[in-house]
């Protein structure tokens, strides 16, 4: 029983989240096997943030729950956000589960297996099952070792774990907690680390990274410690890009644009939230910005770095949002002009103020909004994908492209794009030029005198 296969479901940091508790399986002498046919232990690592992530995790499970009666062996965990905002309660609808362990236990992964296998050892008739949610001080702080894969280039690193702020529609406080900081040497340390690994990039990652320290550290000469950070992580030598995510509007202050013109490491791609462009609707949402504010924002980057991407989240279909206010959205969203975008349909959160609000939209309204800014989306990325047509990016190189055939690498703007290229590029920056676009990749050459490809 040490076979253990790990699914993610959510955001980048429940994959960092994934990365770490396999490191520490690993360390413990469990295999990480990359396929489910071959586990005997099965993690899902799960996502509340909709019902819809939530729900196929359940459906796993219980997919899973067939293995189990052909394999009692067999173990069947659920980690992370729905574990947290369930609990033992998940036991009712999913009686074969063995291992409950929410976002503050993820370190505890290996005793809990440990221990269920003793009890298999020593031949356990009734099923064992272990919950672990309680919260944990400190808990931040254990999501720290990494899996490299062999010349692995790009990193996550965790900075702060939790969320204080209550958006009106979001699970997230529940689910991952007060906001609570790692220290600021040991996040250095740990990338200094991963750059001596041989990684080029990291993101950054929290629930609201621009918050990062606000009670830890002072704001020094006017800079606030997520900026005295990113300034940190940017004097690493053996880095070369440095990306973050997901930051609040609301820590867009002069400090963090102004760190756009002066840290060469950061990249110009901004994931922006924005959620809806109605300030009726942002307050309902609980969301302490207007739309005129978000877009001073928007221009003020523009304006430090002229060549900047953006990226943002939306909800249509907020409770009470009507025609204007989607107008609102739509207006302002076209106005940003994203190169990406994250649109979400409003799903209802149990316990969340929003859940109970009047006025919820019916769901063939949702859909409408929704497609009204995916295609949007759409005319942006094209209209974008022609403009860097014939121009030469930087690209970072990152390895093979899926289908092995030729090698892919991210712009700054972080584009993806396939191009013939050697190994041994492998971890450098180098210019390629683009020749043809498709809306999720572009294709180009390396534009190398004298290299060989
Ligand atoms: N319904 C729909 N989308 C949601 N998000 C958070 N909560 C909800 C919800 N109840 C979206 C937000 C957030 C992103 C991670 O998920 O846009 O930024």
């Amino acid at each position: 029983m040490n076979r253990v296969f790990i699914k993610t479901y959510g955001c980048q940091m429940n994959e960092r989240d994934s990365e770490a508790v396999a490191a520490m399986l690993r360390a413990r002498g469990y295999r990480i096997v990359p396929d489910e046919d071959s586990a005997d232990v099965m993690l899902l690592n799960t996502c509340s943030v909709r019902d819809m992530a939530e729900q196929k995790a359940i459906g796993k499970a219980s997919y899973l729950a067939q293995k189990k009666k052909r394999n009692p062996r067999f173990v069947i965990g659920i980690l992370g956000c729905m574990a947290q905002n369930r609990g033992a309660a998940l036991l009712d609808a999913l009686p074969d589960v063995d291992l409950i362990v929410g976002t503050q236990k993820f370190h505890q992964v290996p005793d809990h297996l440990d221990n269920l296998r003793a009890a298999q050892a020593a031949g356990a008739v009734l099923p064992t099952r272990i919950v672990d949610i309680a919260e944990e001080a400190g808990s931040q702080n254990t999501i720290r070792e990494h899996v490299l894969e062999d010349r692995q280039v790009t990193a996550f690193v965790s900075i702060q774990q939790g969320c204080n702020m209550d958006c009106a529609f979001c699970i997230v406080p529940k689910t991952r907690g007060d906001e609570r900081s790692r220290p600021m040497d040991e996040i250095v340390r740990e990338c200094e680390e991963l750059a001596d690994r041989g990684v080029r990039e990291i993101t950054l990652l929290g629930q609201i990274v621009t918050s990062y320290g606000r009670r830890d550290y002072e704001h020094t000469g006017g800079i606030s410690p997520f900026v005295q950070l990113l300034e940190r992580v940017n004097a690493i030598p053996g880095l070369k890009r440095i990306r973050f995510t997901s930051p609040h509007p609301r820590g867009f202050k002069d400090d963090l644009v102004a760190a756009y013109g002066r840290l060469e490491k950061l990249c110009e791609y901004v994931h922006l939230p924005m959620q809806s462009g109605s300030d009726r609707i942002l307050k309902l949402m609980n969301r302490p910005y207007s739309r005129d504010r978000y877009r001073q924002i928007v221009d003020d980057l523009r304006r430090v770095r002229p060549d900047m991407y953006f990226s943002t989240d939306i909800i249509v279909g907020f409770p009470g949002e009507t025609a204007e206010d989607f107008e609102q959205t739509r207006a302002l969203f076209e106005a940003c002009n994203y190169d990406m975008a994250y649109v979400f349909k409003y799903s209802v959160r149990s316990g969340t103020p929003a859940a109970a609000m009047a006025d919820q939209v019916p769901d063939e309204v949702k859909e409408e909004r929704n497609q009204v800014l995916l295609r949007l989306l759409e005319q942006n990325s094209d209209r974008r994908n022609a403009t860097l047509l014939g121009t030469t990016q930087e690209v970072l190189v990152e390895g093979p492209d899926k289908k092995g055939v030729q090698f892919m690498g991210r712009t700054r703007g972080n584009r993806i794009v396939h191009f013939a290229a050697h190994e041994r590029l492998i971890g450098e920056l180098v210019p390629v030029k683009i020749n043809r676009a498709s809306t999720a990749v572009l294709y180009g050459e390396l534009a190398l005198a004298g290299v060989e490809r």
